[in-house]
């Protein structure tokens, strides 16, 4: 079987929340999460802010790892830092120095290392023609992982984002390897978990003091605005659905 996304709960159009993992020009491992657009069965767009070091990782080297997780652990440790090498597949015997650097990342040019899932790995999709040999280390225990492979890198001002409005590079890569460590992956998607705490505040909202009632409909817009950037077709369709629902109430959103 060939690359195809939907393997690991893609749908094209929609976005996915995600740990890449890069390497720097001097082996030094990184990640963050990052959310990935599935473009079509076999390419993803990612939009990562300038001054990341995933960015620059990735114009350096042209490869990375996506790696699919529902763990918040792994999520946690790659947003408030890096996550530590224990929970790689690193050899520990390969001259683990400081930090996730090991010798063979950068000296071993000729003889490419290939760090394998660990035995719980049970199916990997190769793209026909592909050649990349990928020197990052994967993670343990994750439920999947792509390797991507850059193909086009745009400059992009993203004006809509609610945070800022800096410059960032589209980053278009082909996958070139699935490899899959368990029988379902579902690679997760915010609009599904917005849609559920709004769902909850919502058979709250009748019973909490009018200041409360008013954080209820502001988090209920802002979880529109995720759900319409980023959700399902129905995760759209059940957001509103609530709207008027909420509207019948009488709360004017
Ligand atoms: C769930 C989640 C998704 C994120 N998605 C993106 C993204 O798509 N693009 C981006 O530039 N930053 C994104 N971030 C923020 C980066 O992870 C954050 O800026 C990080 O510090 C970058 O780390 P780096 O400098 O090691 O690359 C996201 C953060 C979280 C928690």
């Amino acid at each position: 079987m060939d690359i195809d996304l939907s393997l690991v709960g893609m749908e094209k159009g929609q976005q996915y929340e995600t740990i890449i993992t890069t390497l720097d020009k001097e082996g030094n491992l990184n990640t963050a999460p990052i959310g990935v657009i599935c473009k079509n069965k076999k390419e993803v767009l990612c939009r990562i802010f300038e001054g990341s070091n995933t960015l620059a990782n990735i114009r350096n080297q042209r490869n990375f790892i996506i790696n699919i997780t529902l763990d918040p652990i792994l999520f946690t440790l790659a947003t408030i830092g890096n996550i530590p090498s224990e929970y790689f597949n690193i050899d520990l015997d390969n001259n683990l120095n400081s930090g996730f650097k090991t010798k063979s990342f950068k000296t071993d040019n000729s003889k490419i290392k290939s760090f394998k899932a660990d035995n719980s790995k049970i199916k990997s999709f190769k793209a026909d023609n592909s050649k990349i040999n990928t020197k990052i280390p994967t993670l343990k225990n994750v439920d999947a992982y792509l390797i991507c492979e850059v193909l086009d890198i745009k400059e992009a001002v993203k004006k809509s984002d609610p945070i800022r409005k800096s410059r960032a590079g589209l980053i278009s890569s082909k996958v070139v390897e699935i490899v899959l460590n368990k029988d379902y992956v579902n690679a997760p998607n915010r609009g599904f978990y917005s849609l559920i705490e709004s769902l909850v505040n919502f058979t709250r909202i009748n019973f909490v003091e009018e200041d409360k009632q008013k954080y209820f409909l502001d988090r209920f817009v802002e979880s529109k605005r995720i759900i319409n950037k980023v959700g399902s077709k129905k995760d759209k369709e059940a957001i509103n659905l609530l709207k008027k629902a909420l509207e019948n109430r009488g709360y004017n959103i």
